[in-house]
């Protein structure tokens, strides 16, 4: 019999993608999502890739928060065989909207947290994988950054992300037998090759790729690139961009090696090593739409870093682990995903 997971947060971005590679894998998952942010289209879309019909046992969704203890109770109750490991994507990650209702981000980010470490611990499961952040390391002073930079947040979703890796060290440390992985993702993008999964964000959306993506296809007028007078090559800031589908891979590894291995507790960075300027990514992804995007230049956005790029080193040496898509490649899928689906999931 295969094991079972339970993913918080399964049906967002991040989650979809990665319940698609881990069923492909043959796991069996529970998700644990309140559909905040997310539609449960996504999940009937990732049945289907990995060809299970409606009902199929293999995934089950539980509509619920990770705030809940009744709830989490519910979904490990439901399970068809006991929940080997955990893997928690559910929280809120806007930076801006952090800054004006921190009450919030801590209650789901934080308190969420707790509640589901207290039902892991109440149902024999001690195994979990954490979406940590690159928001971690604030301003960086050293890059590419190594896992061993300085964690000094500078607003409250990164201040959240810091506690809760605490709070999972702290929980690993009172008693034996915990298997903890942190994965502290760089910039994730793209979507999967066949466009019938992506990133669909509510309301303007925050980062560039899916804006981007959104101007191309004539959802927006224009991008704007927020400074051109960084210390950078082209003056634009540059990112690690992660391919989701790396990333999504990178949690499978992370699952096998945990489950596979003594307890143990892993902080490891999710990029690929390399950096891209915003002129860079839209030069790319106006090759893969094969039309211009137009942007203008405005002034620097506060609180961005010129330039933040992982060391991936020790996920590789870790994990075995080390991303294979190139720009290109999260242009080309991106594009897939956003000309089939113009307005996204339209929940
Ligand atoms: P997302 O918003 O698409 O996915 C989060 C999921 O959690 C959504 O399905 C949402 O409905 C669910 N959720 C929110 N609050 C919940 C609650 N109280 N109870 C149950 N479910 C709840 O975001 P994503 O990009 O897939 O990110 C997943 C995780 O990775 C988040 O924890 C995020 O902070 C982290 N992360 C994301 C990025 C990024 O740039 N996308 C970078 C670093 C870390
Ligand atoms: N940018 C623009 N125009 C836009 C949006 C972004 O020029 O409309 C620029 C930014 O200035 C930056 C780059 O594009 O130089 C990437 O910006 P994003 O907002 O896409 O990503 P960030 O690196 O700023 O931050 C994101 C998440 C953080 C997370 C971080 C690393 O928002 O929470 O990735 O995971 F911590």
């Amino acid at each position: 019999m295969s094991q079972t997971l339970l993913i918080t947060g399964g049906a967002g971005f991040i989650g979809s993608h990665t319940c698609l590679v881990l069923l492909e894998a043959g796991y069996r998952l529970v998700v644990l999502d309140n559909f905040a942010n997310s539609s449960v289209e996504a999940l009937r879309r990732v049945a289907e890739l990995a060809g299970l019909g409606p009902d199929d046992p293999r995934l089950q969704v539980v509509a619920g928060d990770v705030r809940s203890a009744e709830d989490l109770d519910r979904a490990f109750r439901q399970a068809p065989t006991p929940i080997e490991a955990v893997v928690h994507f559910a929280g809120l990650k806007a930076v801006g909207e952090s800054v004006a209702e921190p009450l919030i981000y801590w209650d789901v980010n934080v308190v969420g947290s707790q509640r589901l470490l207290a039902a892991m611990r109440a149902h024999g499961c001690r195994t979990v994988v954490f979406s940590s952040s690159a928001t971690l390391y604030g301003l960086p002073e050293q890059v590419p950054i190594p896992e061993t930079a300085p964690v000094q947040p500078i607003n409250p979703y990164g201040h959240t992300k810091a506690a809760v890796e605490q709070l999972l060290r702290d929980v690993a440390t009172s008693e034996p037998g915990w298997r903890v992985a942190c994965l502290r993702y760089f910039n994730p993008v793209g979507a999967h090759p066949s466009g019938r999964i992506g990133e669909d964000p509510n309301g303007i959306p925050n980062n560039l790729f899916p804006f981007l993506t959104q101007v191309a296809v004539g959802r927006r007028n224009q991008l704007q690139v927020f400074g051109d007078d960084w210390p950078t090559p082209d003056g634009t800031g540059v990112r690690d961009y992660i391919h989701v589908m790396d990333l999504a891979e990178g949690h499978q590894a992370a699952l096998e090696t945990l489950l596979g291995a003594e307890p143990q507790q892993l902080t490891l960075n999710l990029g690929s090593g390399t950096g891209h300027s915003v002129l860079d990514v839209i030069e790319a992804f106006a090759q893969a739409c094969g039309r211009p995007i137009p942007y203008s230049v405005v002034a620097r956005r506060p609180g961005d870093a010129a330039r933040t790029v992982a060391d991936p080193s020790l996920a590789t040496t870790r994990l075995g682990w080390r991303t294979r898509r190139s720009l290109t490649e999260i242009c080309r899928d991106g594009w897939a995903w956003q000309s089939a689906n113009p307005s996204g999931y339209t929940r």
